[in-house]
């Protein structure tokens, strides 16, 4: 077991991760500690891009099950570590791949489109996969001729379907954290800051989402707060996102948006990650993600063609 202070288990993680030849990669939700030590700290987007393009060895995602999966997916010939497998997610729960295929079955027009959060094998019954960034995007390059399925985050899926006006049969998934703010919570501390905007993902329920100034995903959220007047800014989203946008603007306050329930902002699995599981799973190379051939070659198709549409100018 390495040492117990957390900067010298850093230095730990650094030296091994050159020893390695390995890439950081940390979600936005992930404790700051990790988030300090990570090469690339982003959002689902920008993090399944980073572990496409990489040319490290072994790439070390810090994020829940399926992030790491699809760094796999995208990049087969790497060894995918990270550090706590059972870090698992409500919307990827939700959605089993045999009642996909089921509901898939009662109408062959569907074209389906998987928000990330979801398991390899859903993503290999897909036709594109979408994250909050993109899902607009990906919804409006939808075929014109086809019968939308969107699965398995019902919240983000009637968002998008406000956006692009186009009707689609929604999973009824959602995100056990996001679901979490209400009508009632976010006027409570509207009334506290009434200057201040309101920001939130699109995981967030409709009541909530029409309180807000600005409906984006993380990595946006970064953008928006950035180029904002605002001096102070509410955030509905996961707590771990308020170090980085304290990191980014530094002279702004972020305001956590207050859940009925305390703590309940935060992500039980993102939470799982540790420093001590990080340079464990670096040491061992070990838990690892392992795929079968043939999901990994069914599901890199929806993901690439994701890219490929959200590199679309
Ligand atoms: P982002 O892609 O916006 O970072 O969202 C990921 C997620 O799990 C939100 O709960
Ligand atoms: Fe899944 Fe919600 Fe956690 Fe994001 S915050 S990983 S959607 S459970």
């Amino acid at each position: 077991m390495p040492p117990a202070r957390p900067d010298a288990l850093s230095r730990q993680i650094l030296d091994l991760k050159k020893k390695l030849n390995a890439v950081i990669l940390a979600h936005n939700y992930q404790v700051p500690e990790i988030q300090d030590l990570a090469d690339f700290v982003g959002d689902s987007l920008g993090l399944s891009q980073q572990a496409a393009k990489t040319s490290a060895e072994v790439i070390v995602f810090c994020g829940v099950h399926f992030m790491a999966e699809t760094a796999k997916i995208l990049n087969p010939m790497k060894v995918v570590v990270l550090p706590d497998k059972d870090a698992g997610c409500s919307l990827e729960e939700s959605c089993p791949a045999a009642k996909l295929q089921a509901l898939q079955q009662t109408n062959p027009n569907f074209w389906t489109i998987s928000y990330i959060n979801c398991s390899a094998e859903v993503k290999a019954l897909s036709d594109i996969i979408c994250t909050s960034g993109n899902a607009v995007k990906i919804a409006n390059a939808a075929p014109r001729d086809r019968d939308l399925l969107f699965v398995p985050d019902e919240n983000l899926g009637a968002w998008v379907m406000e956006k692009t006006g186009r009707p689609m049969t929604l999973w009824r998934g959602s995100c056990y954290v996001h679901v979490e703010w209400t009508h009632e919570s976010i006027v409570r501390i509207r009334g506290q800051y009434p200057g201040a905007p309101i920001v939130a993902h699109p995981e967030c329920t409709r009541a909530v989402r029409m309180l807000a100034d600005e409906v984006c995903s993380t990595e946006k959220m970064v953008g928006y707060c950035r180029s904002s007047p605002a001096k102070a800014i509410i955030i509905a989203t996961e707590a771990g996102m308020l170090h980085r946008l304290r990191k980014e603007c530094p002279n702004k306050e972020f305001i956590p948006a207050p859940t009925d329930n305390c703590r309940c902002n935060e992500c039980r699995f993102m939470k799982m990650n540790t420093l001590e599981k990080l340079y464990d799973c670096m040491a061992n190379l070990e838990p690892r993600v392992e795929l079968s051939e043939a999901t990994l070659s069914r599901a890199r198709l929806p993901i690439e063609r994701m890219l490929e549409v959200s590199a679309r100018s």
